[in-house]
């Protein structure tokens, strides 16, 4: 099974489990993920999620292959979609454990979870740009707000990797771990949170999050549109290539 779910002790932990391709997520695994938080959203015994990688790699972001065969049409129903909705809507305070690259969407789904861990070899881009694509699930507008527009710029214009400090610094991450307390650290964590009142959890992240949802929605329906249409655009298609060709891509014939 490339992603594992388990449930224990009121904790709800999803978990990266394709290693041999860093991790990276095809429509499958983002209908499992969804699944699963929708599962977790109903079940009452369920108080904390925990979304969490491998230690050397959280996930190298959407299957580039799996993006030039299935190129996603409007942002609808897809699996992509509904994990992010599930998971952007969850009114339960999700963790997330982050070890190795976070790439693209490892990155930006982050922005939707509530307490981020970062172990101390934790690394983080967003390279859309790179890519010939636009950033997605409204991260051009909430990671701005989280860390400022110039150094959001710089992170989504050139597309360059992050550190796990550089993250902290950003407010990115609530903190910094050594790689080997990890997994234990979050899942400490989850199981405080699994303690408290799920009640007061519930309204304090609602209020806290206060009336982002509407512009959330509103902004992952505009990305997705520009997205789309790079999807299929040519500069995706050398960028996708490139690397599957393990070359560096030509935009130059491109204006
Ligand atoms: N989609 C599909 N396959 C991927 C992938 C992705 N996003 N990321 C990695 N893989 C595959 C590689 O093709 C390779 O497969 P192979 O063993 O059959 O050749 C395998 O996973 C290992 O990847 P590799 O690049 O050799 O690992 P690495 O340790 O040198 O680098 C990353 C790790 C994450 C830095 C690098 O794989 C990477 O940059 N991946 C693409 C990230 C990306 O652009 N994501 C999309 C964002 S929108």
């Amino acid at each position: 099974m490339d992603i594992l779910t388990s449930k224990a002790n009121g904790i709800l932990t999803i978990e990266f489990n394709r290693p041999d391709k860093k991790n990276a997520i095809t429509s499958a695994m983002y209908q499992l993920m969804a699944d699963a938080l929708k599962d977790g959203e109903s079940d009452a015994a369920v108080r904390a999620i925990v979304l969490i990688g491998k230690p050397e790699i959280f996930t190298a972001g959407n299957d580039l292959e799996d993006f030039m065969k299935n190129p996603p049409g409007p942002v609808g129903d897809r699996p992509v979609a509904q994990f992010m909705r599930a998971l952007s809507g969850a009114s339960k305070p999700v963790v997330a454990a982050v070890a190795g690259a976070a790439v693209g969407i490892g990155t930006t789904l982050l922005m939707h979870c509530d307490l981020v861990y970062a172990a101390d070899n934790a690394k983080f881009s967003m390279p859309f740009t790179q890519l010939g694509l636009c950033p997605e699930f409204a991260s051009s507008m909430l990671f701005p707000q989280m860390v400022g527009y110039q150094r959001a710029a710089e992170k989504l214009l050139l597309g360059e990797a992050f550190s796990a400090q550089e993250a902290l610094q950003m407010g990115l991450v609530s903190r910094v771990v050594p790689a080997a307390e990890l997994a234990a650290f979050a899942q400490g964590q989850a199981a405080k949170l699994a303690a408290l009142p799920a009640s007061s959890l519930r309204v304090t992240k609602r209020l806290m999050k206060g009336e982002q949802g509407e512009a959330i929605t509103a902004r992952m329906a505009e990305e997705n549109k520009h997205f789309g249409t790079m999807l299929s655009a040519p500069e995706a298609k050398e960028a996708f290539t490139a690397f599957f060709e393990k070359r560096k891509p030509d935009f130059t014939k491109f204006s």
